[in-house]
């Protein structure tokens, strides 16, 4: 079920969709004025037959006795046409006349249902000159689909027809079905061949799109196709030039603010040695450390950005699972508990390991361990990371993840960190189009390092 409505909410199923109204509602139309226009048709084709042969039996019934009228007239009903003789035209009386023509027809082998056959007040008689210059007044019953007839036998016998046949519209030929059947079939081609056409690109827009968000690389779309679709496709490959520039140009600046700060804070830092009052000179040359420290990191972290890794294919378990060895080797208290069997998921494996490993190192260092573990969620998977330390309140949990911020604690611990490791986390997972977030743990902090899954 819901695959139909997935399909029908597609691009191809809505085309698919509204070319089959376009062609039922076009089709409606053409058979309500088929129809009528069939029905004028064939009660023209009738009323001449039923004039002619009302005139013949006119002629019939003046040439011959009066004793064989019955017979005539029972010979030459119908079960839609019906004789009758009477001594007065009753023409004027339009209402009374349709009174009897209905006794008539209901009096035939064929009867149309009484209901059928109402009274028309509006309907007015007509008089006109057939063949050997008979003059027949006429009355059109539309709503019986009929028509009835006065004739003058002589002076004192007017001969009565009616002829009725309420709904008779032909259905339409199976012929005309199969033409309806092969249109809708051609269509239904026709539309899928567009909306392929129309789709294919789009989905490789967002297929682009997506992978661009997920910071991986991505070939420029082809710019080909209608017009509009060129346009698309020329437009996304500049917007993903400007912003690989603009990221680009912004890690490029920092390198370089980083890089030429060096030189000053060095200077300065020789200068200090000079000075002469031992306490300023010491918290004059530990701020100048601090600051050298913060441009190191910021560099190292500028050249890290920009040496641009490429995305690939890894299996996130041993990524995360060699990375604690390695750490545990190191003498830290790290413990991993991997996810299902593998995690393939396409990512740059080395700046996943930096975000990783700053994550940890401070659950480590404020948490006193770290426990890792891999967990699936329907739209990615969270690389959470707890600890038993004191965890940071609500109103901080932001502000940590700006550059250089280090809560009051930690600062008085003197461990040394410059306040980087989480924006660093931060960007590197953003840049795979996740994000990290802190939360209340069972013991202390807990880390999510979300990574988003692939759109299918
Ligand atoms: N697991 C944690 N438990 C408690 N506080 C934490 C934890 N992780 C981070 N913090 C707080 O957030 C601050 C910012 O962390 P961040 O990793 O950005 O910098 P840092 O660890 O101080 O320095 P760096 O990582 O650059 O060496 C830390 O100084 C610390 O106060
Ligand atoms: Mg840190």
């Amino acid at each position: 079920m819901s695959r139909v409505w997935t399909w029908m909410r597609s691009l191809t199923g809505q085309w698919i969709m509204l070319m089959l109204l376009a062609l039922l509602v076009s089709q409606m139309v053409f058979y309500f004025i088929y129809r009528a226009e069939q029905a004028r048709a064939v009660l023209e084709l009738r009323r001449d037959e039923v004039v002619a042969r009302a005139v013949s039996v006119a002629s019939l019934v003046e040439t011959v006795q009066p004793e064989l009228y019955p017979e005539i007239l029972r010979a030459t009903n119908t079960g839609v046409v019906r004789f009758w003789l009477e001594g007065d035209d009753l023409s004027e009386e339009t209402e009374s006349w349709q009174q009897k023509a209905r006794e008539q027809l209901l009096k035939s082998s064929r009867p149309p249902a009484a209901s059928e056959l109402v009274t028309d007040s509006k309907a007015r008689w007509q008089t006109m000159t057939v063949e050997n210059g008979v003059v027949v007044r006429m009355l059109n019953l539309k709503e019986w689909n009929g028509f009835g007839l006065v004739i003058p036998v002589n002076e004192r016998l007017w001969l009565h027809t009616v002829y009725a046949k309420p709904q008779s519209v032909a259905r339409p030929p199976w012929s005309y079905y199969l033409s309806l059947g092969i249109t809708a079939l051609l269509l239904t081609l026709v539309s899928v061949l567009v909306a392929r056409r129309v789709g294919r690109p789009l989905q490789k827009l967002t297929a682009s799109a997506e992978s661009l968000g997920r910071g991986e690389e991505v070939e420029p779309l082809p710019e080909v196709g209608a017009d509009d679709l060129r346009r698309t496709a020329a437009a996304f490959n500049r917007m993903q030039l400007r912003l690989r520039r603009f990221v680009e140009d912004r890690t490029r600046m920092m390198a370089a603010i980083s890089h030429d700060l060096r030189t000053p804070i060095t200077s300065m830092r020789l200068r200090a040695e000079f000075l002469e009052d031992a306490e300023t000179r010491e918290k004059f040359i530990a701020s100048l450390d601090e600051m050298k420290a913060m441009t190191e990191s910021t560099l190292a972290f500028a050249r890290d950005e920009s040496a641009t890794e490429s995305t690939r294919m890894v299996d996130l378990n041993a990524l995360i699972e060699s990375l604690c060895e390695d750490l545990g080797a190191m003498g830290w208290e790290v413990s991993f508990t991997p996810g299902p069997e593998r995690v393939p998921w396409r990512c740059r494996p080395n700046a996943l390991r930096r975000a990783l490993r700053n994550v940890i190192e401070n659950a480590v260092r404020y948490g006193g361990r770290a426990m890792v573990s891999l967990e699936m969620q329907i739209d990615g998977l969270d690389i959470v990371v707890e600890d038993e330390g004191p965890g940071i309140s609500a109103e901080d949990r932001e502000r940590v993840f700006d550059p250089f911020v280090r809560l009051e604690e930690s600062r008085n611990r003197h461990t040394g960190g410059v306040g980087l490791g989480l924006s660093i986390a931060r960007s590197i997972l953003r840049s795979h189009g996740g994000d990290v977030r802190l939360d209340e743990g069972a013991s202390g902090l807990r880390v999510c390092l979300h990574l988003p899954g692939v759109e299918s």
